[in-house]
């Protein structure tokens, strides 16, 4: 916000102004320390990238099985809508360590921490990012502590309990959560891993732009669709590419960024519209697509600016748009995303439809956690093996 510069390998929350703060590397030496055959020549998942993440030493490196994250075309779904074939492809996300993308931000974290000597760990969560701090901190023998809204997914609360953090349930949202990890930093002495309230979770959030680039031949797609909570994710991609620009490992033409939002809590979108810097708190917020259920983004300024720039636009969804979408993808091509990653479909559609995408842009929607971790439709059917089965029956019935 500011361009106030501060230094590598210390430890640092906001700058002096309240602002998030951007890892910057030398990218000339970058350029020189890998190549894309060398990258093409290593397996594994994110940390790959090493060369473009901020952790020094090997030795702090936590890993957990991270893998390369497919991108699965939804072809059926394409020509359904008019659209090409191979336009609309996910990229899975749910098939990271904890489940979603929460795993690429959170690795970095702690692998950070672990850098500069930390030793517990706090932040507020809708339920994934809690998960995967819970997860990686443990494996790197770390404390710590998370606190959600107390309607998040049992699932999650469980889960993030069950990988080692101490887990409260607050009656309140995200924010109000992350206050609470504002006030013990002193009391409690944690370090506060909240979204863009520290540099590095961005940095692990950019292994999404430089992997999906890789996976496409470095030509990237013409708009990303993107569920829009923090926004580290769009952020960071958006950062990936400007220095993979600056390496000339791609050209100027870049994707259109879509922060996707739910009606019912829809901060960014109102701020693109009404065509402000920065987003207003949005009040009584509410969606059955809790990890998008954000009021207040820290990095709203940056989040508008990246849509801005790249030429892309801020989407509201319905809720029954979100269940729809999700029915949709998981019926006909056999993908079963998190109603987060299903409103990204929701927002294609709706994006076709109004013109603001056409039939033959290649759009990138991202499933950013596993659909088994949510609530799903009831499945009712049952049979008496006692009683006599009815086949026909059976033969003419039909997915509810
Ligand atoms: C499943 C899911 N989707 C999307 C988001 C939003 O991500 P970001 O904070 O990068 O905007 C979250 C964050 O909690 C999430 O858990």
């Amino acid at each position: 916000m500011t361009g106030e510069r501060y230094e590598a390998d210390r430890l640092h929350g906001l700058s002096k102004a309240g602002k998030p703060l951007l890892v910057r590397y030398d990218l000339a030496a970058l350029a020189k320390a890998v190549s894309k055959k060398a990258l093409a020549e290593r397996s594994g998942g994110f940390w790959r990238y090493r060369e473009f993440l901020p952790v020094r030493h090997a030795k702090n490196v936590v890993e957990l099985g991270e893998v390369m994250t497919p991108l699965v075309p939804l072809p059926r779904l394409a020509r359904a809508l008019g659209a090409g074939a191979d336009t609309i492809l996910v990229k899975d996300e749910g098939r990271l360590p904890t489940g979603s993308f929460k795993a690429r931000g959170l690795a970095l974290a702690v692998a950070m921490a672990k850098e500069l000597g930390l030793a517990h760990l706090a932040m507020p969560t809708n339920g994934n990012a809690g998960a995967a701090m819970a997860a990686y901190a443990s494996r790197a023998g770390m404390r710590s502590t998370v606190f959600c809204p107390a309607d998040t997914p049992d699932v999650n609360v469980r889960e993030i309990a069950l990988q080692g953090a101490a887990v409260y349930r607050v009656n309140g949202l995200i924010n109000d959560c992350g206050k609470i990890v504002a006030g013990g930093k002193e009391a409690v002495g944690w370090f506060d891993l909240s979204t863009l309230k520290e540099p590095y979770r961005i940095e692990g959030k950019k292994t999404m732009g430089l992997e999906l680039a890789e996976q496409m031949g470095w030509e990237l797609p013409d708009a990303i669709f993107y569920p829009t909570g923090g926004g580290t994710g769009l952020i960071g991609m958006w950062k990936a590419f400007e220095e993979l620009e600056a390496i000339g490992w791609i050209g100027a033409r870049r994707p259109r960024m879509i922060a996707v939002q739910a009606s019912g809590c829809a901060p960014i979108v109102k701020a693109y519209e009404e065509g402000n810097e920065h987003a207003e708190l949005w009040p009584n917020a509410h969606t059955i697509a809790a990890g998008i259920r954000v009021p207040v983004a820290i990095g709203d300024f940056l989040i508008l600016r990246a849509v801005r720039e790249s030429g892309g636009f801020a989407i509201a969804v319905e809720d029954d748009a979100i269940v729809a979408a999700q029915e949709a993808v998981a019926k006909e091509e056999g993908l079963l995303l998190c109603p987060e990653g299903a409103a990204t479909f929701a927002a294609y559609r709706q994006a076709l439809k109004d013109g603001r995408v056409g039939p033959q842009d290649r759009c990138l929607l991202f499933n950013c956690a596993t659909g088994l971790k949510y609530p799903m439709p009831p499945a009712e059917l049952a049979i008496d093996r006692h009683r006599p089965i009815d086949y026909a029956a059976i033969a003419n019935a039909k997915a509810p």
